[in-house]
């Protein structure tokens, strides 16, 4: 079938479609009700697979060793950063999860508990999420970047019983020790674990090597509990319950934790590794994310091993360990047949090797296509990945919540013309419309807000953890019948969808997602701020970069200087480095409406050097000149 017969099918007979994709992965308990509503009236209440059974570790892992893959490589681990590289087969694999689950069953770890993992990109990290499946626990995996603050919030709202953590994480230039961040963490947050588990890194020079202060009865050692341990037996749970919480940037202070389904995730990352990647059981994936983010849950670790792929588990950056190399020598050396990272990263290569010199030192045959996500891809990016490759390059597009791709070329179907600036077309099971802000549709090519409408396939999220009112509010709300992506772009005259940024205060920097609400908080808690604002600027390399604005309150004996220097490393404290904080610019006044509202997307105008022309609510015209002037004045003294 075609691409368009496909996607006709996925949205007039979703069951039909969805029944077929399911059939293909060993339930526990086949789905007999594919789609079903728990409130007839309420289009949102849908459910997928409501009375399908099954393990998502036992079809990620055990399946496939009973059906002959045991020898196969499920996970390269390469790590320029500790200079070690090894593997585990699918037997390997299956033995450690089951005995790391057995560890979680002995700390009292059973369906439903919750367990937090912060942790560096090491094997374990992928063992422990893998492991918690196996109970039918639930895991929420808190990214390495963040500190020990924004690692309290997610264990308050969690409740986990256990965290598993590692004694540190490695970057290019320094050590992150992760246990003394955990403590900090757990002192912080209201809610107390009953034990954590560390895992101790070994593969460090000695003068780097972080001793671990374990609290005997409380933190437990990894290697010592795994030679304690039993295997323990995957645990069939309903389709519906949760999987996993992960957490993502919303336009306040408290991150979102989005809620995933066992049953319609299995099915969808089964489906789209061949619907969308065109991979096969056997080929080898190469995803430069991070496990902390959706990208790795889903195409690091649960969709490639879903589909007995082997998948490339990637400890460095795409510059600098050791070069602008290393994404070609991984698809060289693993024989990768799709490389998937964000923008940012080839951003980062192309700045360092313009002219791809350092791919010619290797061959790219086994690659098929280049994927991208995370942030939109420019089309100088787009267009300059493509001419160095030799590749073709796929912009696609998804969130955290959608926990898949919405919109794709969808290569193992058909392969479209690509556009640049697009991220092709929507990928069956999502129908997407551009809606004005008053809900009525718009017309080819003109710009609003990107909606899904309701049902969304299986595989997106199913809630917000234990908070369904967020849920309704932050999704549902706005658009009755939809889902509410937060992005703002269009669909062209071929149904080619163009996402062209947030329409809230969501930034992406580096592919990362973040909340300048939450930045904005943390600012506002210096005591020399009066008021502030933090708005996404245009970044060359990351695509954006925060930059705040402050007015500082009277009989302050603060230089602007010194002041910028606290707030940086305030942010740094309580959110983490990866916020990129990094600018504050001082000024007399902010850019309000008359009602108080403070302008933000003419702030961001004025700092990106775009035009732009003030509402006639404006309160206090002259304020905009003076942020001008003020921007320019800081950027020349930096
Ligand atoms: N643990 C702890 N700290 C981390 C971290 C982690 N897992 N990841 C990043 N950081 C820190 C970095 O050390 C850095 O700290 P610094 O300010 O002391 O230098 C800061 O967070 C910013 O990191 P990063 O965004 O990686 O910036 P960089 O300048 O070191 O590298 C790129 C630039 C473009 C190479 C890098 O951002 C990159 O690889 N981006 C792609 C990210 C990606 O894959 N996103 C996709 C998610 S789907
Ligand atoms: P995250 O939830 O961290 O995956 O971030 C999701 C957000 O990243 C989306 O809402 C978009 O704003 C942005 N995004 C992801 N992929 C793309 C893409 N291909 N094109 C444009 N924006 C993207």
């Amino acid at each position: 079938m075609s691409y368009q017969q496909q996607h006709q099918e996925s949205i007039h007979n979703p069951e039909q479609y969805w029944r077929r994709q399911a059939s293909k992965l060993a339930w526990h308990t086949q789905p007999s009700e594919i789609l079903s509503f728990t409130d007839a009236d309420d289009p949102a209440s849908y459910q997928w697979f409501a009375d399908g059974e099954l393990n998502v570790s036992y079809l990620a892992l055990d399946y496939h060793v009973e059906h002959g893959r045991g020898e196969q490589i499920a996970i390269y681990y390469d790590s320029p950063v500790t200079g070690t590289q090894s593997a585990y087969t699918y037997a390997e694999l299956t033995d450690e999860v089951a005995r790391f689950a057995g560890v979680l069953k002995r700390h009292g770890v059973k369906k439903g508990d919750r367990v937090v993992i912060y942790m560096p990109m090491i094997p374990q990290a992928a063992i422990a999420m893998l492991a918690v499946a196996r109970l039918g626990a639930i895991h929420s995996v808190v990214f390495g970047g963040f500190a020990a603050h924004e690692l309290a919030i997610r264990i308050d709202d969690a409740q986990p019983k256990v965290v598993v953590s590692a004694s540190h994480g490695i970057e290019p230039h320094r050590v992150i020790p992760y246990k003394p961040l955990l403590d900090k963490a757990i002192e912080k947050a209201e809610y107390k674990p009953q034990a954590t588990i560390i895992f101790q890194r070994t593969q460090v020079p000695t003068d780097k090597q972080v001793a671990l202060k374990l609290q005997t009865g409380f933190d437990f050692d990894w290697a010592t509990e795994m030679r304690l341990a039993e295997a323990a037996e995957p645990v069939a749970v309903k389709s519906t319950d949760p999987l996993y919480i992960l957490y993502t940037s919303g336009t306040t202070g408290k991150p979102k934790g989005v809620v995933r389904d066992s049953g319609g995730y299995a099915t969808v990352l089964h489906y789209s590794m061949q619907a969308v990647y065109n991979l096969k059981p056997g080929d080898t994936m190469f995803t430069a994310s991070d496990v902390g983010w959706v990208v790795g849950h889903s195409y690091i670790v649960y969709g490639p091993l879903l589909l007995g792929c082997s998948t490339v588990l990637y400890e460095g950056k795409p510059v600098f360990t050791p070069d602008a190399g290393a994404f070609w020598r991984i698809a060289e050396q693993y024989q990768a047949k799709v490389i998937f990272a964000a923008p940012t990263a080839f951003r980062a290569i192309r700045k360092e090797d313009p002219n791809g010199e350092f791919l010619k030192q290797y061959n790219l045959n086994s690659v098929e296509t280049i994927f991208m996500a995370g942030e939109r891809l420019d089309p100088a990016t787009y267009d300059w990945a493509q001419a160095v490759s030799g590749k073709p390059v796929v912009d696609h597009w998804w969130q955290t919540e959608s926990g898949w791709p919405i919109c794709a070329n969808p290569t193992g179907i058909e392969r479209l013309t690509t556009k640049a600036g697009s991220s092709s077309v929507p990928v069956p099971g999502y129908q997407v419309v551009v809606l004005d802000d008053a809900g009525e549709p718009m017309k080819a090519n003109q710009q609003g807000n990107i909606v899904i409408q309701l049902p969304l396939p299986p595989g997106c999220l199913s809630g917000v953890w234990q908070n369904p009112e967020r849920f309704h509010a932050s999704y549902l709300r706005q658009f009755p019948g939809y889902y509410s992506s937060g992005d703002g772009g269009y669909i062209d005259d071929d149904g080619y969808v163009f996402i062209m940024g947030r329409t809230d205060d969501v930034i992406n920097v580096a592919g990362h997602r973040l909340s300048t609400g939450e930045m904005e908080e943390v600012v506002a808690s210096h005591p020399a701020v009066a008021e502030c604002c933090v708005i996404g600027a245009q970044d060359s390399l990351k695509g954006q970069q925060p930059l705040g604005l402050v007015i500082m309150k009277n009989d302050v004996e603060l230089t602007a200087e010194q002041l910028e220097k606290e707030l940086v490393a305030l942010v740094r404290e309580e959110i983490g480095a990866l916020a990129c904080f990094k600018t504050v610019v001082v000024v007399k006044r902010l850019p309000k409406t008359r009602s108080g509202k403070i302008l933000r997307k003419i702030v961001r105008q004025i700092a990106d050097d775009q035009p732009y022309q003030a509402p006639s609510t404006i309160d206090d015209p002259e304020s905009l000149s003076e942020i001008a002037e003020a921007l320019a004045k800081h950027a020349k003294s930096s």
